[in-house]
């Protein structure tokens, strides 16, 4: 698939339509946590306002069931007026209003507007044309940069495209291209790790990247569900029952999968908990597992030593509570000491890698979370159909 580069257009005087994903949480002072999200939108913004457009910035944050104080998007303009170097209008109307055309309408070449949260509109979600018809009047043309966004057939990322010119931003294709490249020529041996708690979001991942991949680690939640399938005890630790029929079908004799031998478990899951490293097969009925033990960690580590491309996706354990972040540590910064490809995605995944401070050693970190699961499951996204040459 061939991606419209923007950059290709003339968009001097042009009216644009930016969807992003500004999907980020805010801390009690109401500042973004991570701005990864929003860093990574502005190549594509600096680009346009350097030649001569006028930028309109379409987001959606959390799921909200109708206006929502608590997911507006107002929080994240001091950060994104630093970002850009610019100010920043917000639109905080319904987008029916008069008052968001009037605001639009006034807005000059080089400047910039922000949207209120686009899922406070009905329609949003189930693309309404009606929906799509009035965000594409405000704009000639329109720009995908949301990658996290774009498995979603929702009206601002494919409904647009559907009425005015729609071409990817630079966070898009260079999203693409990287992801692309680990379904089509990864450099080999090519690992993929896997771990984190939305089991029920990566049990088909798996199946496709033992197809793919030379090697598939596990780790997180994930593993004690498979763990659990397999007829191991796990205690008390957390696992998605339901899937277990699904896990079980999964082959754990299959060479390429990896599972841990050794976990570190406790009975609370709080900070400094006294806590014990177990051989798989060795939980108390009263025990949780929190993290990989370190014979696995040592396992997993020679396996990523031999490797020349690395996918990573879900913490190896409860990364937020001390100790069982260490797995999840010693991982991130084995992979970023290691000379290889490594790719990296997930909200917490990231934030894991940037607290063990990896993250500048790794080669790409995605921004997307269930949007780089399905690209690597080889499904197609929509919002990347919508700005694809046919
Ligand atoms: P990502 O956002 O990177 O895709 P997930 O959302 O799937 O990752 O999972 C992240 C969460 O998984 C973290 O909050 C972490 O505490 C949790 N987790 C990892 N290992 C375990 C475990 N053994 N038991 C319970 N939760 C776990
Ligand atoms: C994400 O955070 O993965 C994206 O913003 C998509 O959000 P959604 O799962 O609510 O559609
Ligand atoms: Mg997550």
């Amino acid at each position: 698939m061939r991606l419209r580069d923007v950059r290709k257009v003339k968009v001097q005087g042009k009216r644009v339509l930016v969807r992003v994903d500004y999907n980020v949480e805010t801390s009690a002072a109401g500042r973004p946590r991570d701005v990864t999200r929003l860093q990574a939108t502005i190549p594509t913004i600096t680009w346009l306002l350097k030649h001569g457009a006028v930028v309109i910035l379409v987001s959606h944050r959390g799921r909200p069931a109708g206006r929502a104080a608590k997911f507006s998007l107002r929080p994240l303009l001091p950060t994104l007026r630093r970002l850009i170097g610019r100010p920043v209008q917000f639109i905080s109307e319904p987008v029916y209003s008069h008052a968001v055309t009037a605001a639009v309408e006034a807005l000059r070449p080089g400047q910039v507007a922000l949207l209120e949260n686009i899922r406070f509109e009905a329609g949003e979600e189930d693309d309404s044309p009606r929906l799509a018809k009035r965000l594409a009047s405000f704009a000639d043309l329109m720009v995908n940069d949301a990658f996290a966004d774009s498995h979603r057939a929702h009206a601002s990322i494919v409904g647009v495209a559907r009425e005015i010119p729609a071409y990817a931003g630079l966070l898009l294709q260079r999203e693409h291209d990287e992801l692309s490249t680990l379904l089509k020529r990864p450099a080999r041996p090519y690992v993929a790790i896997l771990g984190g708690a939305k089991i029920s979001t990566k049990l088909h991942l798996i199946s496709q990247l033992l197809k793919r991949a030379d090697m598939v680690l596990l780790g997180g939640a994930l593993a004690n569900t498979i763990l659990q399938a397999e007829g191991t005890a796990i205690g008390t630790s957390f696992s998605e029952p339901s899937l277990l029929k699904q896990a079980a079908g999964l082959s754990v004799t299959n060479a390429k999968l990896k599972i841990p031998c050794d976990v570190i478990t406790a009975t609370k899951r709080v900070r400094q908990a006294p806590h014990q490293v177990r051989p798989v097969g060795r939980i108390g009925r009263r025990e949780m597992i929190l993290d990989i033990g370190p014979d696995t960690l040592d396992l997993y580590g020679r396996v990523i030593a031999k490797a020349r491309t690395v996918v990573w996706n879900g913490p190896m354990g409860v990364y937020e509570v001390t100790p069982f972040d260490r797995g999840t540590t010693a991982l991130a910064r084995l992979i970023g000491r290691h000379r290889c490809r490594s790719i990296a995605g997930g909200g917490e995944t990231l934030d894991a890698i940037h607290r063990a401070r990896a993250d500048r050693q790794f080669t790409f970190l995605s921004t997307g979370g269930g949007a780089m699961l399905e690209f690597l499951e080889g499904k197609h996204l929509p919002g990347l159909s919508a700005v694809a040459y046919h």
